[in-house]
C-alpha cells in the first residue's frame, strides 16, 4: 500500500527539482531527460505507484501527476531551446574570418629552405619523392652497398626498433633511392626531402633527428660533369651568383667515386671568417656516382645505366644561410626564434 504522504512529498520535491533545473551543456540536458522524461525515469516509477493509490484518492493524485509530467515536458523544451540559443550565441561570438589579434603564423625556416631547394631542383627537371622513416636494414644499408658487419655501418649511429630482422629509423634519405629504383625503370630524376634519425648526443651542432634532401639522377651516359653542373647551378641559385663550388674526394659505400661538396663561403666571399673557420669554404653535403652495386641490387643493368646522387642536411643549409648557431632552435618552437623568418 502506497504511503500517500510520502508520495505527495515526492511530487513536491520533483516539482521543485524540475523548476530549478538548468542545462548549460548537452550532458546536463541528457541527465534531465533521463531523470524526468525517459521511460526509465522517476516519473514512470510514480505512475507505477499510482496504480496502488486507493480509488477515492485517484482523482487528486492523478491530476497532480499529470501536472508534474507536463511541467517536466515543458521544462525540457525550454532547456533544449536555451541550450541551442547559447550555442549559437557562442558561435556568433567567434568570427573565424577575422584577422588574428595575436601573432600571425609564419612558415617554419626549415620548410622555407626545403621549399626553395625543391623549387630550384624542380626547375632542373627533378620530381619530389617520399619514403618511409621506419625502414628495414635492406633499404637503409644492404641495398646501398653497406657490407654486413662493415665499419661503414658505424658511420651512422642507428636507432633500432627491432632486431632480427632489423627494423630501424632511417639514418639517411638514401633509402628512398632504393625504394624508387626497385619499383621503376630508368630514367630517374628525383629529389627526396625528409626527416632522418641518428643516435647522437644532442648539442648545438648535432641532433638525434634532422632533415636531409637526397638527389638521384640515373639514365644512360650520366657522368660526373652532370653532377658538378647540377650542384653548381643549385649553389648559385641558393647562395648567390658569385658562389664557387669544389668537390673533395671522400668515401660513401653507395657512390664511387664519392665527393664532399663545398661552396665558397658566401659570408666572407672566400677571404676567411668564423663561419668557414678561415678556410674560405663550407661543406654542404656528400655526393658521387651511384655505385654499380647499388644499381644492380635494384635490378638495373649497370652496364647500360649510370647515375649520380647527392645528400645534404637541410638544417645545415638553413644554419649557413641564416647564420643560425644552434640546431636545437629548429625543434624548440620558440616564437622569438620562429618570428624572425
Ligand atoms: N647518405 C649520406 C649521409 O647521410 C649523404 C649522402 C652522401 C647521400 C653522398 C648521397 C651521396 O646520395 O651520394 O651522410
Amino acid at each position: 500500500m502506497t504511503d500517500l504522504k510520502i508520495m505527495k512529498e515526492k511530487i513536491e520535491a520533483y516539482k521543485k527539482q524540475i523548476q530549478e533545473s538548468v542545462a548549460n551543456t548537452s550532458e546536463q540536458l541528457e541527465d534531465f531527460r533521463l531523470r524526468f522524461i525517459s521511460r526509465k525515469g522517476v516519473l514512470t516509477d510514480l505512475f507505477d505507484e499510482f496504480k496502488t493509490v486507493p480509488n477515492d484518492q485517484k482523482r487528486f493524485f492523478g491530476s497532480e501527476l499529470n501536472v508534474l509530467k507536463q511541467l517536466a515536458q515543458d521544462k525540457f523544451k525550454d532547456l533544449v531551446a536555451s541550450l541551442e540559443e547559447g550555442n549559437t550565441k557562442e558561435e556568433a561570438a567567434i568570427d573565424v574570418t577575422l584577422p588574428s589579434l595575436t601573432s600571425k603564423g609564419t612558415i617554419h625556416p626549415l620548410s622555407q629552405v626545403k621549399n626553395r631547394i625543391i623549387q630550384i631542383f624542380e626547375r632542373q627537371g627533378f620530381s619530389v619523392k617520399d619514403g618511409p622513416e621506419i625502414e628495414d636494414d635492406f633499404h637503409n644499408f644492404t641495398a646501398l652497398n653497406f657490407p654486413e658487419n662493415h665499419p661503414a655501418r658505424e658511420m651512422q649511429d642507428t636507432y633500432f626498433i627491432e632486431k632480427n630482422p632489423d627494423v630501424l629509423l632511417r639514418t639517411h634519405t638514401s633509402n628512398v633511392q632504393i625504394r624508387l629504383m626497385e619499383h621503376g625503370k630508368p630514367p630517374f630524376r628525383s629529389i627526396m626531402p625528409g626527416r632522418v634519425y641518428r643516435n647522437e648526443a644532442i648539442s648545438a651542432r648535432a641532433h638525434c633527428f634532422f632533415n636531409q634532401v637526397e638527389g638521384l639522377y640515373v639514365d644512360r651516359n650520366v657522368s660526373f660533369k652532370d653532377l658538378k653542373q647540377t650542384l653548381y647551378h643549385f649553389s648559385r641559385e641558393l647562395f648567390g651568383k658569385g658562389t664557387q663550388i669544389r668537390f673533395r674526394p671522400s668515401f660513401f659505400p653507395f657512390t664511387e667515386p664519392s665527393a664532399e661538396i663545398d661552396i665558397s663561403c658566401f659570408i666572407c666571399g672566400g677571404d676567411g671568417c668564423k663561419i668557414c673557420k678561415n678556410t674560405g669554404w663550407v661543406e654542404i653535403g656528400g655526393s658521387g656516382m651511384v655505385d654499380p652495386n647499388v644499381l644492380e641490387s635494384c635490378g638495373i643493368d649497370s652496364k647500360e645505366y649510370s647515375g649520380f646522387a647527392f645528400g645534404m642536411g637541410i638544417e645545415r643549409i638553413a644554419m649557413l644561410k641564416y647564420q643560425i648557431g644552434d640546431i636545437r632552435l629548429f625543434s624548440e618552437n620558440d616564437l622569438r626564434f620562429l618570428q624572425q623568418f
